[in-house]
């Protein structure tokens, strides 16, 4: 049995939280799984989180480059978000032949055919589990629990900052930009809002899960997105009035025409499971054709709930390694098998 060395680029939320996930869980991972995560590298743009962990001496780095290029890391965290350098950092870290864990769902809901025919290419993995709804292990559901089924629908509440400010105007009568300004100040939303207002991150989100789910191809620029600004408290409570709550959905469906993926606004009866999920909670729903109806319910976002996925991903990846090197099964690239509905409003 060996180490297995981490290299962690990212020190915000969810990066300070893998780290510290790491040490407290340390000889729990040791005592059961007989996995020793060793946290080798960490780099951030700033030092700051890096102090507060007490990292050891050698560990912290201001540079991207000092993870990728050290021969004795066997899997790199990519936790920074954004296109670059997180591209030149997967591309990097394959090369290198190491194995890349990420949250990055922008990316990946765009670039996923590119990124994973790379690391297919170099003979490691890319795993994402905390790219799709966070703390909901989803991901891992549909790769391996559910491939039994023939997948019929995906769909869900996978935005917490949008199912904050819907509930709230729901349950207070408030208006969205009221809900939203209090929710920047509050900084449980961002300063600019668009990525989860107008409907991108769940987009992204469901481009993910709908390349998994249904081995095939879904980019973000698949999905028919349409976001909650224009929602407002008299369409809630009408909805109400009616016996429906309004939610921002991500949804895909398998269709005769295709594989059909949106996000919008969707009324839902209030006699549904994703009715009553409330705040920043996310919700998927996802529709086998032999499990029937299942639902994943959890927190999308956060520190510890983030750092839970991506802690899941580095232990199933670092299992063979700890065991002697033993080859990982090989991960296909995504599938053509279905085809993708243009988008259609
Ligand atoms: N901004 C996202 C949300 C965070 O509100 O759900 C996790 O992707």
């Amino acid at each position: 049995m060996r180490s297995v060395n981490i290299g962690l680029i990212g020190l915000g939320t969810v990066g300070g939280g893998v780290a510290r996930l790491i040490s407290t869980h340390h000889d729990k991972y040791l005592e059961h799984y007989g996995i020793d995560l060793n946290l080798k590298r960490a780099c951030s743009r700033d030092d700051a989180e890096a102090k507060r962990l007490g990292l050891a001496e050698g560990v912290f780095t201001f540079d991207w480059k000092d993870v990728v290029e050290d021969p004795e890391i066997d899997i790199v965290v990519e936790l920074i978000g954004g296109d670059h350098p997180a591209t030149e950092i997967f591309e990097e870290a394959f090369k290198n032949g190491k194995h890349v864990v990420s949250a990055n769902k922008a990316l990946l809901g765009r670039h996923v055919e590119h990124l994973a025919s790379l690391a297919a290419q170099n003979g490691v993995q890319i795993r994402c589990e905390a790219a799709a709804a966070g703390g909901i292990p989803v991901v891992h559901a549909l790769e391996h629990d559910l491939v039994g089924n023939e997948i019929l629908t995906i769909a869900g509440i996978m935005n917490g900052t949008t199912n904050y400010i819907l509930s709230r105007m729901q349950h207070e009568g408030l208006s969205f930009d009221e809900v939203l300004s209090a929710a920047q100040a509050a900084g449980y939303a961002e300063a600019d809002p668009t990525a989860d207002v107008d409907g991108f991150d769940a987009a992204s989100k469901i481009a993910i899960l709908s390349s998994i789910g249904f081995q095939t191809r879904v980019t973000t620029d698949d999905v028919y997105m349409q976001g909650i600004r224009n929602v407002s408290a008299v369409d809630i409570k009408m909805a109400q009035e009616f016996g429906y709550t309004i939610k921002l959905l991500a949804i895909a469906r398998n269709t005769p025409e295709g594989i059909d993926v949106r996000v919008h606004p969707t009324m839902i009866p209030n006699t549904h499971q994703l009715a009553s999920v409330d705040g920043a909670m996310n919700a998927v729903f996802v529709v086998g054709d032999a499990v029937g109806e299942t639902m994943f319910y959890g927190a999308g976002a956060g520190s510890f709930p983030t750092a839970s996925a991506v802690v899941g991903d580095i232990m199933a990846l670092a299992d063979p390694i700890a065991k002697g090197g033993a080859p990982m099964p090989e991960q296909e690239p995504f599938g053509h098998n279905l085809a993708i509905r243009p988008i259609d409003d």
